[in-house]
């Protein structure tokens, strides 16, 4: 497939590397333009491209960016876009540490639900639920015990199977995580979110999600990034 990601960095790039891997065929794209990526898109196979190129003939098109920059993609941008064409959203909302308050969310719109609003495209979440090194690293042959496992959400449902057999192929067990509807139960600091789950654990962590509870598991997810970072740069300093 050829597949367009928006926003080359730690999960853009590695997603895009993995799937270069896998013969796909890559484009991406960041703020900066496309001679900002010669280097990497050399590196891991891919075709260097403005947002504008990564969108128009894609398969699949990967959004992979802060969420506060989806409001600075070019109008329009997935307007002549054909139907078919999938579009992935792999965003998470940090109010505090990165993305400023956005009202919508903060008032109850899902993350997902207001990249769509935003696109005026349907989107499927997937991928903003593991952190980019294991992405890298811990891929694994289906069938391999401890295989960990990928939730996939967001509608139509020949998109969201797209994008699961996308995950299986990527090394990782594919979990239906439903429609839109469902998809803050992946949001920041849900039990299903980042943990590096088997298939089995996975579901349940999604079914025990608390629906009243969106905005604590996200300030404690921020809480947990804030504690990350103090801890490397004490071992920076050491
Ligand atoms: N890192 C992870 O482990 C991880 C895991 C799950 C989900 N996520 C989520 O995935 C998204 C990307 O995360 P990340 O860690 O890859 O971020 P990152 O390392 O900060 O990289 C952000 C990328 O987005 C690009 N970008 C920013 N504004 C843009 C715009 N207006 N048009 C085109 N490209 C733009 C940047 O390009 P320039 O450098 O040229 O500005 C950069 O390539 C975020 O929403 C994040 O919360 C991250």
């Amino acid at each position: 497939m050829r597949i367009g990601v928006i926003g080359a960095g730690g999960l853009g790039g590695t997603l895009a590397r993995q799937l270069a891997k896998l013969d796909h065929q890559l484009l991406i794209a960041n703020s900066r333009g496309p001679e900002s990526l010669a280097l990497l898109a050399a590196e891991i196979g891919a075709t260097p491209a403005s947002v504008v190129e990564a969108t128009e003939t894609a398969d699949i098109v990967i959004i992979s960016i802060p969420t506060k920059a989806v409001t600075d993609l070019p109008r329009r941008l997935l307007a002549e876009v054909h139907d078919s064409v999938v579009v992935v959203d792999t965003c998470n909302y940090h109010p505090e540490l990165r993305d400023g308050r956005i009202d919508a969310i903060d008032g109850g719109m899902l993350e997902s639900e207001w990249v769509t609003q935003q696109l005026g495209r349907p989107v499927i979440k997937a991928f903003n639920n593991i952190f980019s090194e294991s992405l890298l690293e811990n891929g694994m042959p289906s069938g391999t015990m401890g295989r960990i496992a990928l939730s996939v959400a967001g509608n139509p449902a020949d998109a969201r199977t797209t994008v699961l057999h996308l995950v299986d192929d990527l090394g990782f067990d594919p979990v239906d995580g439903g429609g839109l509807d469902d998809s803050w139960r992946q949001q920041p600091g849900t039990p299903a979110y980042c943990q590096d789950l088997g298939a089995e654990a996975l579901r349940r962590a999604l079914v025990e999600a608390d629906r009243s509870r969106i905005a604590k598991y996200r300030a404690r997810e921020e809480a947990r990034i804030r504690r990350s970072i103090a801890a490397q740069t004490v071992d920076k300093l050491a």
